[in-house]
């Protein structure tokens, strides 16, 4: 099962993407989780990353492409994985073509559709482990004890990305730049739409229907 998450910053993609890493038992590979753990281990990629990604701008794509290529060579990636965050742009796409293998049958593309409103809502509303990267929504999904991580206990915090301005940035990148990679994967008909809004698990389980063989495709 080899899956990649596409969708606009805020609609879920890193919530229900550890959810089904854990339900098919293969990994969950987050590009911005990646690089914000260079960040904090500041490492050169994080001294060059963080600026780009304070103002929600892309990485560059040379830089990104080394990452991926990199992380799906480690053996746990060999029976499956879920990308999520990759790709971003059309660069990224093709390249990921020759990683993985064009035409690759067992590649499923996920695009998860949520409106632009509700997404500065849910960003401004998030709040992320600074340890294990357990993401939590103050109203629909906050931590039960303030600002503690229910899983590991470490401290719950807003993303330095997560401010209204970086969002819009972000939205607008999204729509210039990533829609023409669903568009790629729409023309070679392994795109499937999923709704994104409603509760977690309502939108857990039209993911899970249109994994499975016969679920709508949206070619
Ligand atoms: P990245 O970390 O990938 O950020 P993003 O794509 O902007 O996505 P987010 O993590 O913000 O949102 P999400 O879709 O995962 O939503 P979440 O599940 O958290 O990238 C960060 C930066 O790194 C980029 O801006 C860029 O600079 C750089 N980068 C990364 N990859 C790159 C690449 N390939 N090329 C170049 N640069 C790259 O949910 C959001 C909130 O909503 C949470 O609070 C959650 O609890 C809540 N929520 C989730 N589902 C629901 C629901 N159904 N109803 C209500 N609330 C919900």
């Amino acid at each position: 099962m080899k899956i990649i998450f596409i969708g606009p910053p805020g609609s879920g993609k890193g919530t229900q993407a550890k959810r089904l890493a854990s339900r098919f038992d293969i990994p969950h590979i987050s590009t911005g989780d990646m690089l914000r753990e260079a960040v904090a281990d500041g490492t050169e990629l994080g001294r060059e990353a963080a600026p780009i990604m304070a103002a929600g701008a892309l990485v560059p794509d040379d830089l990104m492409i080394g990452i991926i290529n990199d992380r799906l060579a480690k053996p746990d990636a060999g029976q499956g994985f879920i990308l999520d965050g990759f790709p971003r742009t059309l660069v990224q796409a093709e390249k990921l073509d020759n990683i993985v293998g064009n035409g690759q049958p067992a590649l499923r593309v996920l695009q998860l559709l949520v409106p632009d409103d509700a997404i500065v809502r849910r960003i401004t509303l998030r709040r992320t482990c600074a340890q294990c990267g357990a993401i939590y929504h103050l109203e629909n999904n906050p931590p039960a004890n303030d600002s503690v991580c229910d899983r590991c206990g470490a401290e719950v915090i807003a993303r330095p990305d997560d401010t209204e301005e970086a969002v819009r940035k972000r939205l607008e990148s999204f729509h210039r730049q990533t829609m023409p990679v669903a568009t790629y994967y729409k023309t070679k008909s392994i795109l499937r739409e999923v709704d994104g809004v409603g509760p977690l698990d309502v939108v857990f389980e039209r993911i899970e229907q249109s994994l499975v063989a016969g679920g709508k495709l949206s070619a």
